[in-house]
């Protein structure tokens, strides 16, 4: 489960996949609601739990809902930009139960980072944040998302993650949802990025086993299937807003015609088991043709449904990144011309 705990962020990243209407601070669920959700989920059988934003470190009560988690018996997972967390906090979300902590960074350059992350000095303070937790004890996953702008620093990027003794690290191409679509030109990979990407991941994993595992999503438009996006739709994984709509995933809110209940109003496992957006592309009636006979379709489920709503205007058609979408040749038109754009400034959100 994928808990967002607030909308709210001081960095202004360009590729943020949160939706283009944020959520207000006067919505969020209280420390007691949340709890009452981890609770929830836990006795349903969710065993992993990310907290998650926005900057999640933007939540006063990050430690209490950290606990609670704990005590519920969630697996946590902190996800953050570090912004926000002193050494004396992260000590204390250790002593509260924290299992790990993924930390984003957006450049291996303070120049490039504060740049992208639209925060000034956020470099620095990732740096010492990386410190502290490797001090507390707390194993570490640095997340790279990569894009035209800093795939070309990648192995300095890698490099500091070995460096601040990060066991794992994200290198994941940006995903072209919420406000990420606004900088598409900015951010889109060319081809020989990608070509590039690929064989420096391969030979990285070679020459770094035993010191860090990297985990590799490429650019979408350039893979030949889908990726089984929240590996099949209401099959593992659930997110939660601030204000307690309970999503099949975290931009499926792009999908006009689906109702999302609130955990305020129902309880976890009944909006989980019975829940009209959660039943609307389980199992495979929904599919088109196409998919419902693809022998494939135990292993990508049709691939993304916001992919298929954002180019296709349509939530059941085949992802058309796959080779046998009729819809591929248009999106592979429309991110090569993209990528081949000269960046133009980032579109920063409320600047
Ligand atoms: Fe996956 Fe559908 Fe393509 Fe088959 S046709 S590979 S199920 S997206
Ligand atoms: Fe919603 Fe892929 S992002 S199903």
């Amino acid at each position: 489960m994928l808990a967002e705990l607030t909308h709210r962020c001081p960095l202004a990243c360009p590729y943020c996949s949160n939706p283009l209407e944020l959520e207000s601070a006067k919505t969020e669920l209280s420390t007691a609601e949340w709890i009452d959700i981890f609770r929830q989920a836990s006795a349903m059988g969710v065993l992993h739990l990310h907290l998650s934003g926005g900057e999640p470190a933007s939540r006063r009560d990050l430690v209490d809902l950290t606990a609670g988690a704990a005590a519920a018996g969630l697996y946590t997972n902190l996800i953050t930009s570090g912004i926000g967390l002193t050494e004396a906090r992260i000590t204390a979300l250790a002593d509260a139960g924290l299992d790990h902590l993924q930390l984003s960074i957006q450049g291996a350059t303070p120049v490039l980072a504060d740049r992208v992350g639209g925060y000034k000095g956020g470099y620095q303070r990732k740096i010492a944040v990386a410190e502290w937790t490797h001090a507390a004890g707390i194993p570490l996953t640095v997340n790279a998302v990569c894009h035209k702008q800093n795939m070309d620093e990648l192995g300095d990027m890698l490099d500091l993650a070995v460096t601040l003794g990060a066991r794992r690290i994200e290198i994941a191409t940006v995903q072209f949802h919420g406000w990420a679509d606004k900088n598409r030109e900015a951010l889109m990979p060319t081809r020989e990025q990608f070509l590039k990407t690929n064989a420096f991941v391969e030979d990285s994993r070679k020459r770094l086993e035993g010191i860090i595992v990297i985990d590799y999503v490429g650019a979408d438009h350039h893979a030949t299937y889908p990726k089984a996006c929240m590996g099949g739709w209401g099959r593992t994984g659930l997110n939660v807003t601030p204000s307690g709509r309970v999503l099949p995933c975290h931009a499926a809110e792009t999908i006009p015609s689906l109702v999302f209940d609130n955990a305020r109003d129902r309880p976890l496992a009944d909006i989980w088991y019975n829940g009209s957006a959660f039943n609307a592309y389980r199992g495979d009636s929904w599919m088109p043709d196409l998919c419902r006979t693809c022998e494939r379709k135990e292993i990508d489920f049709g691939g993304c449904r916001c992919q298929a709503m954002a180019l296709a205007g349509d939530a059941a058609a085949t992802d058309p990144v796959c080779v046998r979408s009729p819809l591929r040749a248009l999106l592979i038109e429309q991110a090569e011309a993209d990528s081949r754009a000269a960046p133009p400034p980032f579109v920063y959100r409320g600047r």
